[in-house]
Formats: C-alpha cells, sequence, structure tokens
C-alpha cells in the first residue's frame, strides 16, 4: 500500500520496459516490510540533468538506480562519488543525502567479486585476464584490484579504451601489476569475459580457448544465455566456470544497501 509516507525510489533509463529492477526491489521492500516504492523513470539523455535537478528537490527521495544509457553522465551530474564511481567515472545507483545533494558509486564490480568469493573464488594474488573495456568491465578492474589480484591483463577490440581503464585503475592501485594485453588465457589463473559477445548465437568467441588449461577460472557476466559458447568450451577443458548472474545476485544486495543506507 503506497501512503503519504512512502520513500520513493526510482530507476532512470532509456528504454525502461526492460528493467527488471522494480521487480526485483519492490519484493525486496515487501520481504524487509519496508514502507518503500521503486518505480520506473523513462527519461533520455537530454533530459537526465533536468530530472537530477527534481530529485534533489524530493525529500521524499531515497535513491535512484541508473542504468543503459545513463551510468556516465550521470556521474558527472552527481554532487559527490564513491571510490569506485570516482576512478571509473560511472554509476549504477545513487543516494539523496538529508542536504538534497546526490552521491553516487558503481556496484558492478563489487557485485562479481563478491559473487566470485561467494563461489569459493576469491581473486586475491590470482593473475587476471579481463575482456572487454565498456562500462562494466571498468567497474570490474577497479574492484579486481581492490580485492588484491597480483596482475591485471585488460584485452579489448577498442584498444585505447583498455589503457584508459589500465591508467585510471593505476591511479588508485599503483602496487597491482595492469597491463593491455591480448585475449590470450595463458598464464593466467582467473579469465573473465565482460564483452557483450556470447549474447548472440552467432557471435564469436570472445577469447582463444585453445589456450584455456584444467584448473583456470573462467567467468561470464553475460545473464542470457546462462551457458555461453565460452564456459562449454570452458567446461570441456577442465576449467572452473563462473556464472553472470552470480554478479547480479550479489549487485542487488549492495545496491539496496547503499541506497537505504543500510549494512
Ligand atoms: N551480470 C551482471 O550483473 C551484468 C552487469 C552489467 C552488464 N552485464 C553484461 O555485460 C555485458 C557488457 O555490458 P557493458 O555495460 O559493459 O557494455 P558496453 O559498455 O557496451 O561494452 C561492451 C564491450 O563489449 C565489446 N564488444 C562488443 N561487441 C564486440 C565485438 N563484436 N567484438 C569484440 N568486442 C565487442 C566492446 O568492445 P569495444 O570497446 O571495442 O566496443 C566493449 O568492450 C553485457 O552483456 C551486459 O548485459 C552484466
Amino acid at each position: 500500500m503506497i501512503t503519504g509516507s512512502t520513500k520513493l525510489y526510482a530507476i532512470v533509463a532509456d528504454p525502461i520496459a526492460q528493467v527488471k529492477t522494480p521487480e526485483v526491489l519492490n519484493s525486496y521492500f515487501a520481504k524487509q516490510n519496508m514502507d518503500a516504492v521503486l518505480v520506473p523513470v523513462h527519461v533520455d539523455v537530454n533530459g537526465l540533468a533536468a530530472v537530477f535537478t527534481a530529485f534533489r528537490s524530493m525529500k521524499n527521495l531515497g535513491g535512484v538506480i541508473v542504468t543503459v544509457p545513463h551510468k556516465t553522465v550521470a556521474a558527472q551530474l552527481c554532487d559527490d562519488l564513491g571510490p569506485a564511481g570516482r576512478a571509473i567515472g560511472s554509476v549504477n545507483v545513487i543516494r539523496r543525502m538529508p542536504d538534497g545533494s546526490l552521491l553516487g558509486d558503481t556496484f558492478d564490480g563489487a557485485g562479481f567479486v563478491s559473487g566470485l568469493c561467494r563461489q569459493g573464488h576469491d581473486p586475491k594474488g590470482k593473475r587476471a585476464l579481463l575482456v572487454g573495456s565498456g562500462g562494466a568491465a571498468g567497474a570490474i578492474a577497479f574492484s579486481l584490484a581492490q580485492a588484491g589480484v597480483a596482475s591485471l591483463t585488460i584485452a579489448n577490440r577498442t584498444r585505447a579504451k583498455a589503457q584508459d581503464i589500465v591508467d585510471r585503475v593505476a591511479a588508485v592501485f599503483p602496487q597491482v601489476t595492469l597491463l593491455v594485453g591480448a585475449a590470450d588465457p595463458t598464464g593466467h589463473d582467473l579469465v573473465i569475459n565482460a564483452t557483450s559477445l556470447g549474447m548472440q548465437a552467432s557471435d564469436p568467441l570472445p577469447l582463444d580457448v585453445s589456450r584455456l588449461t584444467p584448473g583456470m577460472v573462467v567467468a561470464e557476466i553475460i545473464m542470457k544465455p546462462e551457458q555461453t559458447p565460452l564456459l562449454l568450451a570452458a567446461q570441456d577443458k577442465g576449467c572452473f566456470v563462473h556464472y553472470g548472474k552470480h554478479m547480479l545476485e550479489q549487485q542487488v544486495n549492495l545496491i539496496a544497501q547503499f541506497m537505504l543506507d543500510t549494512d
């Protein structure tokens, strides 16, 4: 039941009809017996600044989830950023502070690392290969460095984007060996596909699977299909496989904690 005292949360996206967050978070609110509701807000890039101005004035607004295509522009519109959001220049969640200011951060990377750890694959001390340099990959690179990987190689079709992530992460974690390299798993313990390759049946493989060896952990962040051609190839080679759903499962908790300011 929505009442006059219900706390308001929103998700901004364009398009919006495909988002699943309203179902997930409204059922979370119900389970926690919270007087809160999350609603979709369909806004395009041109309207985002005006909507953020309105958010600052909305005293019963708790927070906002940010998704495609707004993650980078939203980071620029926030009044303050958490460490991952600042380093990567991207946010996927915002908390409205009591003074009306907007604090943004990203939990793509923290969700991924938390999912890995919960499946028994702590990345600490591991040599990681990350393929892809989009929004999700940047956040994952930050969180892998934060989690203490020994080294991180980033490979991407557009090499300049991989270099940009290396530079941003190196500025915060100078102790981690970071390099731009090829999508070749040789010499790595943890191999991650953070490209969108694998969503379509016709996609090429994101990396050279002939170089996978038994015992490597091969992780996807793609959720559909759950079993991608990369994971099937990795299983054949005797690797541990890690599914995209684990990242999302952990992100929901982290985002809710940040937006609701609970722990
Ligand atoms: N599990 C989760 O919770 C979760 C969370 C966020 C995202 N995701 C998934 O992660 C994937 C990436 O999301 P994103 O937001 O990072 O996307 P994005 O910013 O659009 O980045 C896409 C990445 O894929 C690469 N790529 C796309 N087509 C390619 C091709 N034909 N050949 C080689 N590389 C190609 C891009 O390379 P270029 O830089 O060269 O274009 C870029 O590195 C999506 O499948 C998304 O659904 C999952």
